[in-house]
């Protein structure tokens, strides 16, 4: 919504006349959103001192344009071991590259996003940070990492950034005299037409009906997939194939009393958060995080119980880590139970961050619902049950008729292609089905002739064919072209879409010459980068390509928005 509004403010500034000052451009390297909106939070507070701002999604930056800049700022986030988001990682690898240009002109500043549960903490920032440094930009204001509760410190590192380009990129003329370049040019135009009129937002999340929770998983799968429908009636918000919506959920009211039963702390307790007065049980339910784990709840809960022993493995990073893994926070406190009050436990933990599922729907066809597909998280660990905090949520404590707090994030690097007529392969084993069912959707409603192929994987055919039915009708239909599927555990060996891909290699080939893109969508850590393997190893035997040009290939593909990635 805020690029709607800032759309606005360019609209009407528009007939002004631009002054030939310098201007900040403001690149976001963001994957799940967070990066984004920070930027566009920046670039508003430039533009409210009269400084002229734009942002620019990395995806969609020219790195022509580098030696032309004057004042850069970078924000970006880091995934996995330290590797930049998929829409940074073109702008990236070019700063890496022989090709970078001299810098020495310059001016820039760098803000980090990250988790501090993870070893390379804001890597992608860092390495942003040296490059620019070794190329001869000169730093304006220390680079700032910021965790996952970032908004305060982002806001502040704004204000004093902006404060210190005041000065130099400053308002000669009166703000309301300055051309505010919004990127119409720089970034789709889909970016802002995406961002509706919609009063609903992140910060203001909407209160969503729930229609359906429908399990889709059979009796004896080892999973529990839930397919979810909810009502964005009266809410204005509109979605595009390849968003995903953010989810706030509530606590189990069970975890929450057995906390307060292991702390000693009575459930009506008054607390402050932020701004607001509230009863423990109300913080712990509704605003904390409490099924995840993460190093700044070990530091200060072992501060405030005085355990010494719990704080010295705060201290050490890498056992800390080892330690967390599949731990949510009363796994800490059964482990090492002690008394602390309960602004104190309040304040250790952080607020709840909302959670990003990708779209399965396609509003020209569901029309004002939204449809997820969720894996319910539970595991046994440490000797008991745990449940995921969204996934429990939807698929538990709500019932159909219920209220459920959500947002659109919109995702401007996981599109269809704009023609109809272009094919497209879609990768995506378990849930990464999702955003492929809002794909087929919509290129159903849209009478599209461009082939559609799919590769979808899942431990049993008979327990896990996520939306067989629906999937069959397609290809039965012709709107799926081509249906690939990967049943891991129907063999004594395993099978996965990989697999599928490196036997169907030559026409996979085929495809891409023919201008298909590519999507995957799933699991980050070793589904996604298996499949990229399988690709590396088709374009090199059908393409007659090196392993180097084969991976230019992949790289050319990615810049031009043919190979896309939505992966978690
Ligand atoms: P498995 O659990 O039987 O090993 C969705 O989770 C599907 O992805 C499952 O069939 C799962 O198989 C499979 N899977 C597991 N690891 C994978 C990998 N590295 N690449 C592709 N698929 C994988």
């Amino acid at each position: 919504a805020s690029a709607q509004l800032a759309g606005q403010v360019a609209g009407q500034a528009a007939p002004a006349v631009a002054q030939a000052s310098a201007s900040l451009t403001i690149l976001f390297g963001s994957q799940t959103g967070n990066a984004r909106h920070v930027a566009e939070a920046l670039a508003k507070q430039a533009q409210g001192k009269g400084l002229v701002a734009k942002v620019v999604d990395m995806a969609d930056y020219k790195t022509t344009q580098l030696k032309n800049e004057q004042y850069l700022v970078i924000v970006t986030s880091t995934y996995g071991e330290g590797e930049p988001p998929e829409n940074a990682i073109g702008l990236h690898n070019f700063l890496f590259s022989k090709k970078a240009p001299k810098l020495a002109g310059l001016k820039y500043a760098v803000l980090g996003l990250g988790d501090t549960s993870y070893e390379f903490f804001c890597k992608t920032a860092q390495d942003f940070d040296q490059r620019l440094a070794e190329l001869g930009a000169t730093s304006v204001l220390a680079r700032i990492d910021l965790d996952v509760d970032y908004q305060a410190q982002a806001d502040s590192w704004s204000n004093e950034l902006v404060a210190k380009l005041e000065p130099e990129l400053g308002a000669s003329a009166a703000p309301s005299a300055q051309v505010i370049a919004w990127p119409r040019v720089d970034s789709p135009g889909a970016d802002i037409a995406s961002a509706s009129g919609s009063q609903y937002s992140k910060q203001q999340p909407f209160a969503a009906e729930l229609y359906t929770n429908q399990k889709i998983t059979g009796r004896d799968s080892t999973k529990d997939v839930r397919h979810i429908e909810i009502s964005l009636a009266g809410s204005g918000l509109t979605y595009q194939p390849g968003d995903a919506l953010g989810v706030y959920f509530l606590n189990d009211p069970a975890l929450v009393r057995e906390l307060l039963l292991l702390t000693v702390i009575a459930r009506d307790t008054p607390v402050s958060l932020g701004n607001d007065s509230l009863t423990v049980e109300q913080a712990l339910t509704e605003q904390l995080e409490l099924t995840q784990s993460y190093p700044a709840f070990v530091e200060k809960y072992a501060a405030a119980t005085n355990n010494a022993e719990l704080a010295a493995l705060a201290a050490d990073k890498a056992a800390l880590r080892a330690y967390l893994n599949e731990r949510q926070i009363i796994d800490i406190v059964r482990d090492y139970p002690g008394l602390l009050s309960a602004q104190q436990l309040v304040d250790a933990l952080r607020k709840q961050q909302p959670r990003l599922y990708s779209i399965a729907s396609a509003q020209a066809e569901v029309e004002d619902e939204v449809h997820l597909t969720v894996g319910v998280v539970r595991y046994d660990a440490y000797g008991q049950p745990h449940l995921g905090g969204a996934s429990g949520f939807l698929a538990e404590r709500l019932n159909e008729g219920d209220n459920v707090k959500v947002f659109i994030e919109q995702n401007n690097n996981f599109r269809l292609p704009a023609s109809d007529e272009t094919p497209v392969i879609m990768i995506g084993p378990g849930t990464g089905i999702a955003p492929f069912r809002a794909f087929l959707q919509q290129r159903d409603a849209n009478g599209a002739s461009g082939k559609n192929w799919l590769f979808f994987g899942n431990p049993h055919f008979t327990q896990d064919f996520l939306y067989q039915l629906e999937l069959q009708s397609y290809l039965k239909r012709g709107l799926l072209t081509k249906l690939d599927v990967a049943f891991s555990r129907d063999q004594a060996a395993k099978v996965y879409v990989q697999d599928k891909l490196r036997q169907h290699g030559s026409e996979v080939w085929q495809w891409l010459e023919q201008g298909a893109h590519l999507y995957i969508c799933g699991d980050a850590n070793r589904m996604a980068k298996d499949v990229q393997q399988a690709l590396l190893d088709i374009v090199q035997q059908y393409g007659a390509k090196s392993a180097e040009q084969a991976q230019a290939y992949l790289d050319e593909l990615r810049v031009a928005k043919r190979y896309q990635k939505d992966v978690y």
